[in-house]
């Protein structure tokens, strides 16, 4: 089988994935994209990251689309992106279980000061705060999806008081012991105002852009603290900075921007209640994701299931 290995990589990176991927799908034929326009016609799926858009136009035969990263907004951004062919995107354990790390570790350190002692550190203040229990801090994960559902999980079993939001009753919803499900968003408005730290693990799509405003940081607790690691779009910049120059976001992780690498002039590389990520809560580990496609290329190949299709209507 033909398969077209497409998008943005670093030369390090490609040769990571051109390994990982010939070990993981014997059988196949890697092309890149001047061998597949050389043949068209015999490419049958497309194994992207981020392709500029076009990329995946004028391949008759295309019947897969496999994303390596797991949000498909940038891929669904392209007005070009063919119709009908369906689109998977990556779901690999190993991922989720690096995310549930990252939002662990901010909660925890959202919960017992460490940023502030971070700060205070750098002022050589010696600065004792009163020691809050993870029970009595309330965690909100904005999505109970494949990256939401495993943080949550993480953060319950350390004590928190944790909450997860999804969109709708979903027959089957596995919800992890120790995490209430809060669906639909009348369910998440009343949530807000008992939430000490809100953890934004949503896909990127129409009904999630801009979630992150000034009337939604309103509703929660004065001081409370917000940890973006989905998409920058999720987050309205300056309703944030209006939020935490007021006090009513204490402090901000921020793993994702509106532009991406963050502008060296950005206010918040020097702000000292933001802690800013270089887009490294979860990167996609070509050792373990590589067996992902692995599986996908064979169904498609033998006319089984694919797995973890997205639904391009919703944008997820
Ligand atoms: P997923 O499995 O598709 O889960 C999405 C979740 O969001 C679902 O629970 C869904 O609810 C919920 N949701 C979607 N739209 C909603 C809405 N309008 N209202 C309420 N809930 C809504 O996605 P995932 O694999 O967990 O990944 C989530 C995102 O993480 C990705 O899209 C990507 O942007 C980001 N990400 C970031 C990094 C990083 O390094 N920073 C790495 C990987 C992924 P239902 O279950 O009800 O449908
Ligand atoms: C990273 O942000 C991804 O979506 O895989």
């Amino acid at each position: 089988m033909n398969v077209l290995l497409t998008g943005q990589f670093g030369a390090a990176e490609r040769g990571a994935w051109a390994d990982a991927l010939a070990q993981a799908c014997p059988g196949v034929r890697w092309l890149d994209d001047d061998a597949a326009r050389a043949a068209p016609a015999t490419v049958r799926a497309a194994v992207v990251a981020n392709p500029a858009p076009g990329r995946l136009q004028g391949l008759p035969a295309l019947a897969l689309i496999q994303s390596l990263w797991a949000g498909v907004d940038r891929l669904l951004a392209d007005p070009t992106l063919p119709a009908g062919v369906p689109i998977a995107r990556m779901v690999d354990p190993m991922m989720n279980a690096a995310m549930a790390e990252t939002a662990l570790w901010a909660v925890l350190a959202l919960q017992r000061d460490f940023f502030v002692y971070a700060r205070q550190q750098r002022a050589r203040q010696w600065q004792p705060h009163p020691q809050r229990r993870a029970d009595e801090t309330r965690v909100t994960v904005l999505g109970l999806g494949e990256m939401g559902r495993t943080a949550a999980q993480a953060i319950a079993r350390q004590g928190f008081a944790v909450a997860g939001w999804a969109a709708r009753e979903r027959p089957g919803r596995s919800v992890p012991e120790g995490v209430q499900a809060v669906l639909g968003d009348a369910a998440l408005a009343a949530r807000l105002p008992a939430t000490d730290v809100l953890v934004n693990l949503l896909p990127l799509t129409p009904a999630t852009r801009g979630l992150l405003s000034a009337s939604l940081f309103a509703r929660l607790p004065r001081g409370a603290g917000i940890v973006n690691l989905a998409r920058g779009a999720h987050l309205v910049e300056p309703d944030l900075l209006a939020a935490l120059d007021a006090g009513q976001v204490g402090h901000a992780v921020l793993d994702v921007f509106a532009h991406e690498p963050l502008p060296p002039d950005h206010p918040y590389w020097s702000h000292p209640r933001v802690t800013v990520l270089p887009h490294v809560a979860a990167a996609t580990d070509p050792r373990s994701a590589a067996a992902v496609v692995g599986a996908n290329l064979r169904a498609l190949a033998e006319g089984g299931p694919i797995a973890h299709l997205v639904d391009r209507r919703r944008g997820y």
